[in-house]
């Protein structure tokens, strides 16, 4: 357990580099088994989800190594086509191995995978798309077992366009003989570096950014180095911390084209935004004015990720600001829990109304979820006081050393371990 501290009333200023995407990076490290092969992938941040991802390349036989930014892995002496459950509970994006071992060793057997609790996540269009390619998927004692070592390509498609089995259905169809087409794909922008990582690896595949895409073959390269895409929501944190606080920062390392709506919806907010190639500069006098309803939506729509941290920024917003959420049903528990802090917040099923209040105060929050987590921090950095949130290591999933860069920020803000 985590106990973060945040003091608020600080103003935010500077500049800042944007760690690489854990959304981008979770499917590129289970596509690394595809074929035996040496990956070298850089801009990789330092998150716990990305620490049990290399334990399961580890548990299947790879060899994997880090320093700093940089993780190479060697899967060429792949020996395991199992995950057990003591690692599949930890993080639900490891269900992507499904596909990536499946391609390579024509089996897989893993368990329910776990992750943030966002109501119910099921794995059936996962799984589905897998048996389009002709893939035998049964379900057993809380394992899925996939047989299928002559996999052929087939137009797979999806009634939602998920992400998670967008990126299994691209990884399965890799091993697959003929063309595969997934129709009503995701369109996000890790889907696309996914598919960056797979050409690198040799695999014939376009469209991704477009519903359609199209995978046409195979042939392994030995050895692929890839740079990881910047982290669009973690981009979209930090300006909304700023938009909370108050202040005038910068974020490097970012593609503005990627979080548009968020930035659309700060600046109804009424922050100043000016984006360059690679930059991002936000200023805010942390009084801010409610913008117009949010809804989330699949990529290219407003992210649902970002959902709990623009919620933060407006608890205090003259007006009341509106929020739908599409993709999660159970996508709220931070906002009833900002209620201590003075927030007025009332939900009605999947809309959520946010009516501005002066001021905030500090009192003793609990992360439930990873993104709930970051918009208590969010919130803290716009509250009197001194605000303690209790995180099961939520937080740490998907940020990397959020408290550094927010102190480098001047915020004030410090963190320790406690013992349950
Ligand atoms: C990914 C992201 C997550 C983000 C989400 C939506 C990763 C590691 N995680 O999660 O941060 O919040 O996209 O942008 O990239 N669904 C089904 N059946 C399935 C699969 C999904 O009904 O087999 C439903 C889900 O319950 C959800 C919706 O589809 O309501 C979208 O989920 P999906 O796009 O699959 O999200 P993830 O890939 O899990």
């Amino acid at each position: 357990m985590t106990i973060w501290r945040v003091t608020g009333g600080r103003r935010l200023s500077g500049e800042l580099a944007v760690q690489g995407s854990k959304n981008a990076v979770l499917p590129i490290l289970a596509a690394s088994i595809l074929a035996p092969c040496e990956t070298l992938l850089t801009g990789v941040p330092d998150l716990r989800d990305v620490r049990i991802t290399l334990r399961i390349l580890r548990h299947l036989g790879c060899t994997v190594e880090r320093e700093g930014d940089q993780i190479r892995i060697d899967s060429r002496p792949l020996s395991g086509c199992e995950i057990p459950h003591s690692l599949m509970r930890e993080l639900r994006s490891s269900v992507i191995f499904l596909g990536a071992i499946l391609a390579r060793c024509g089996q897989a057997r893993l368990s329910l995978p776990g992750g943030c609790e966002l109501g119910p996540r099921p794995v059936d269009l996962h799984l589905e798309a897998l048996r389009a390619l002709g893939a035998d998927v049964t379900e057993q004692g809380g394992d899925i077992i996939c047989k299928g070592s002559d996999l052929r390509g087939a137009r797979v498609i999806l009634p939602i366009p998920s992400v998670g089995a967008t990126e299994n259905a691209m990884l399965a169809a890799c091993a697959a003989r003929g063309v595969t087409v997934i129709s009503n794909a995701a369109r996000e922008p890790e889907i696309v570096d996914l598919q960056k990582y797979l050409r690198a690896l040799g695999a014939r595949l376009s469209g991704a950014g477009s519903a359609e895409i199209r995978v046409e073959g195979f042939a392994p390269a030995p050895f692929v180095r890839h740079r990881i895409l910047p982290d669009r929501i973690a981009a979209a944190t930090l300006l909304c911390a700023c938009a909370a606080a108050g202040g005038d920062i910068t974020l490097t390392n970012v593609f503005p084209s990627h979080f548009l709506t968020v930035m659309d919806s700060l600046s109804e907010a009424g922050c100043d935004i000016i984006t360059k190639s690679g930059t991002v500069t936000l200023r805010s006098d942390g009084r801010l004015i409610a913008p117009r309803p949010i809804v989330t939506r699949p990529y290219p729509g407003f992210p649902t990720d970002a959902q709990p941290p623009l919620m933060a920024a407006c608890l205090r917003a003259r007006g009341t600001t509106v929020f739908t959420e599409t993709i999660f049903s159970n996508r709220y528990r931070h906002a009833l829990e900002l209620r201590r802090l003075g927030a007025d917040v009332s939900i009605e099923g999947r809309v959520a109304f946010i009516s501005g209040v002066e001021r905030l105060t500090a009192a003793p929050l609990t992360a439930g979820d990873l993104r709930g987590g970051a918009a208590m921090i969010v919130a803290a950095l716009a509250a009197e006081g001194t605000t303690e949130i209790f995180d099961e290591e939520h937080i740490r999933r998907g940020y990397d050393r959020l408290e550094q860069q927010l102190a480098a920020l001047g915020a004030d803000i410090s963190c320790d371990r406690a013992s349950n």
